[in-house]
């Protein structure tokens, strides 16, 4: 199980070393993987706060490229100067709001493998692709797009996070049920491309209004290996009660 946070542009430096302290004081012992991602000017101060904790810090994005003339852009190697070496791709708000496409994903999801970084890779249906009935086919084609070009060996760095983008920061939180049924067809999806050990060993979280009180009837699914959590995770206590629920 994996329980991640996704800071999203919340919290200040001084915030996040007090969030993260926060949480690490109370974890206790864990089986659960726990991450969070704070905004990129903060992850030199996320890192520093999670050191000796059982807490890996993630980016929420990075370029593909080393380094270059791209204003305003972060790179793998930066990254992994600081120790983090877990990486958010694909958020529907990066999809949407700034226009990063599959083709473009696909780039930084090879680029962050070349540098050996864990990705936690996002994708998901909009309201209306669910409406029309074609929510399966947009998610299996984002996972074509973004992922499918890899070979077996490198999915070993590779976590999926569905995330339904009518289901964020909306409250409308996707039933267990429909989590499952899609958890379950994105395991079938790796399994007819890859194998089915493949979809076995790849961790699947759920994203979009995960709380303390929904959290435990969404993780209890057997295809649903944990959650990645938006605006839950800005409090100690509601990121612990979901932690704890997994
Ligand atoms: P909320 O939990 O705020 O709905 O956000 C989910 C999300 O987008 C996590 O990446």
């Amino acid at each position: 199980m994996i329980v991640a946070g996704n800071w999203k542009m919340n919290k200040n430096a001084t915030e996040t070393a007090e969030l993260i302290r926060a949480v690490a004081a109370d974890m206790g012992n864990t089986d659960t993987r726990v991450m969070v991602a704070p905004p990129s000017i903060n992850l030199a101060v996320a890192a520093d706060a999670a050191k000796n904790t059982n807490i890996k810090v993630a980016a929420q994005n990075m370029h593909f490229a080393e380094s270059g003339a791209f204003t305003g852009e972060i790179s793998a190697s930066m990254l992994l100067h600081l120790g983090i070496d877990h990486v958010i791709l694909g958020h529907s708000e990066r999809r949407s709001i700034f226009g990063e496409t599959d083709e473009l994903l696909a780039k930084k999801v090879d680029a962050a493998l070349a540098n050996n970084m864990t990705i936690i890779f996002c994708f998901g249906e909009e309201l209306h692709d669910r409406k029309n009935d074609i929510h399966f086919e947009v998610v299996k084609n984002q996972l074509t797009e973004g992922l499918f070009h890899l070979d077996s060996k490198s999915w070993q760095n590779i976590i999926l996070a569905y995330e339904p983008v009518w289901a964020i920061g909306t409250g409308e939180t996707a039933s267990p049920e429909q989590a499952q049924e899609m958890h379950a067809f994105i395991r079938k999806t790796l399994t007819d491309k890859y194998d089915a050990a493949l979809a076995e060993n790849i961790s699947i979280l759920y994203g979009g209004s995960v709380k303390p009180g929904n959290a435990k009837d969404i993780f209890s699914k057997p295809d649903v290996d944990g959650g990645l959590i938006g605006g839950a995770a800005l409090k100690a206590d509601d990121f612990l009660a979901i932690v704890r629920s997994a």
